[in-house]
């Protein structure tokens, strides 16, 4: 398998009063060319400090991080970002926070229209596409975010807990037309979340993280089949995966749990 990005004994440290903080201790990651990977772990365990990494925003202290091969020195726009905190322009609407990468590539009127009614209509704000940012709900604020990535269709999506803010419907629905589109014209997720039954159920491999520094813990397998359905979340084994993820988070330091 082609390595999409890459993470080589990546160490980030911050400059602090005192010592230096070590946010991330020797990182090592393949994610492969189409592979959905979810990255969990504690609070404050460097992974938005990684995906930032990835995305271009931010560089390592020592190590590497590459993408298709090349070293990453910047933001591009076959990668693009969900952040943890939406950030949209409030004095644009939806539709023009939506349409304003394609803007930006240089994209005709009529196809940027084509593509921001298809990534609202996927997010659920056809109704609100005229609306400006300050009229609309965390989680509607977060849904304009993910159509605005998803509308300059990317090959390689960063998202930083881009459900985090939203109901627990919203949010399956929105679990389940990420998978359709992944599976359909697959590109590569990396996908952080602090929901455990999230990243079992999106991944095909799932990253722990430690903190006090920040690492890789464990990779857990998914094994499970994609497509993805209710009769796969509810199932024995997907049960089991869970449970051994849920341990690897909030047990770190002790044994797995038998499987
Ligand atoms: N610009 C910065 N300057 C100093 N310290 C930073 C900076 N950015 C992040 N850190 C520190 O690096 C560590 C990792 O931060 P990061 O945001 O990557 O964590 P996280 O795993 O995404 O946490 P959360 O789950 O809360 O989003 C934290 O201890 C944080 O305080
Ligand atoms: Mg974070």
């Amino acid at each position: 398998m082609t390595e999409k990005i890459s993470f080589r004994n990546v160490v980030k440290t911050f400059p602090m009063k005192g010592a230096d903080f070590t946010a991330l201790d020797g990182v090592s990651l393949d994610i492969a060319d189409r592979e959905f990977v979810t990255v969990v772990g504690p609070s404050g365990c460097g992974k938005s400090t990684l995906l930032n990494m990835a995305a271009g925003l931010d560089e390592p202290t020592s190590g590497e991080v590459l993408v298709d091969g090349g070293t990453v020195t910047g933001p591009g726009p076959e990668r693009g970002v969900i952040f943890q905190q939406y950030a949209l322009f409030p004095w644009l609407t939806v539709r023009q926070n939506v349409e304003f990468g394609l803007r930006l590539a240089g994209l005709a009127a009529d196809e940027r229209r084509e593509r921001s009614d298809h990534a609202i209509e996927l997010v659920g704000l056809t109704d609100f596409a005229d609306a400006l940012p300050k009229t609309l709900s965390g989680g509607m604020k977060q849904r304009c975010a993910i159509a605005r990535a998803y509308a300059v269709n990317p090959r390689v999506l960063l998202m930083d807990e881009p459900f985090g803010a939203l109901d627990a419907l919203t949010r399956v629905q929105l679990q389940d037309q990420l998978l359709d589109t992944w599976s359909r014209d697959k590109r590569t997720v990396m996908f952080i979340t602090h929901d455990v039954d999230e990243a079992v159920y999106l991944a095909s491999r799932v990253v722990v993280m430690a903190a006090r520094p920040g690492r890789i813990h464990r990779v857990v397998d998914v094994a499970l089949p994609y497509p993805r359905t209710e009769e796969i979340r509810l199932s024995p084994e997907f049960g089991r995966i869970r449970n051994e993820v849920w341990h690897s988070v909030y047990h770190q330091g002790a044994a797995p749990a038998a499987a």
